[in-house]
């Protein structure tokens, strides 16, 4: 089994050139098989809003429901570096709230790092939970928890003033002190810029290749999200598909009786004459 990683591991692959994958990842099932297959790190996303509540975006997840979903992918996945991320809500009003909230993602959540949006604006947010020893990773770009005020889901960055912002945005989360960047909807050449002059790691969804890594909703690369998939996302299998189906085949058999078949059912071991004539006696004195 792979030793877990620790932030001085990511810095490392970053300087060494080595690519790192992670996914979204809410629960212990699917956190057992991302440890299996050896992913580097799974973010506890507040996109559960929508793959896992049905909500229209990420806004109405509270601290409560992250804390609940990262200690479940923690029990699945031991030895993967984890990192929760902070809620709408969790941080904007005080350095206070931030911290706090962040502290709770690390003793009750069991994470190794948190993750917020925003970039000037949250600098303050950013260095007061730095200066408490959190690992914090950044995230600008298209930020859905801010979707309301960009008018959508926008992809950020798109021409010179646009990407201008992003780029002051990335230097003010790396100087306030968080140890990666995540990048989301942006383009390539945007995306770019900000790899070549930030030390710490630079990592992408929606940003194109030249990243220190990529992260992927699980639920977009597994196929299981039907509702919409972005452009940047790859279908690694359709497991929607093949739940789907798997779904027909049960209704199927149980509406003809071929399910439960012989190896599904338990044995009875004691004496079935004495159980016959038990029942026998025993019905004669029921009153239904
Ligand atoms: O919540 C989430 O899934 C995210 C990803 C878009 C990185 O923040």
């Amino acid at each position: 089994m792979a030793k877990k990683k620790t932030i001085l591991d990511l810095q490392q692959m970053k300087e060494n050139g080595e690519q790192a994958a992670w996914m979204v990842i809410y629960d212990a099932c699917l956190a057992s098989s991302a440890e299996e297959a050896g992913m580097d790190m799974i973010l506890v996303g507040d996109s559960m809003g929508m793959i896992i509540y049905g909500y229209e975006g990420t806004v109405p997840v509270t601290m409560d429901m992250s804390i609940a979903h990262c200690q479940g992918v923690r029990r699945g996945a031991p030895n993967t570096y984890l990192i929760g991320d902070m809620p709408f809500g969790a941080y904007h009003a005080s350095c206070e709230d931030a911290v706090n909230n962040a502290v709770r993602f690390i003793k009750e959540g069991g994470v190794d790092a948190i993750k917020l949006e925003g970039g000037v604006a949250v600098a303050d947010k950013i260095r007061a939970i730095s200066n408490a020893g959190i690992v914090v990773f950044g995230h600008i770009g298209l930020t859905p928890q801010s979707s309301a005020a960009m008018g959508g889901f926008k992809v950020q960055g798109k021409n010179t003033a646009t990407a201008k912002a992003v780029i002051e945005d990335a230097i003010a989360v790396y100087k306030a002190g968080a140890r990666t960047l995540l990048l989301e909807g942006v383009p390539e050449e945007t995306a770019s810029f900000i790899h070549r002059i930030l030390p710490i790691p630079v990592y992408g969804i929606g940003a194109g290749s030249d990243c220190d890594g990529q992260v992927l909703l699980a639920a977009d690369a597994l196929g299981v999200y039907k509702n919409f998939t972005p452009k940047f996302a790859k279908k690694y299998c359709n497991i929607g598909e093949i739940a789907t189906q798997g779904m027909r085949d049960y209704i199927a058999e149980v509406k003809e009786g071929s399910f439960p078949a012989p190896e599904h059912k338990y044995k009875f071991t004691g004496d079935r004459d004495e159980f016959a004539a038990f029942l026998a006696e025993y019905e004669k004195t029921l009153d239904l």
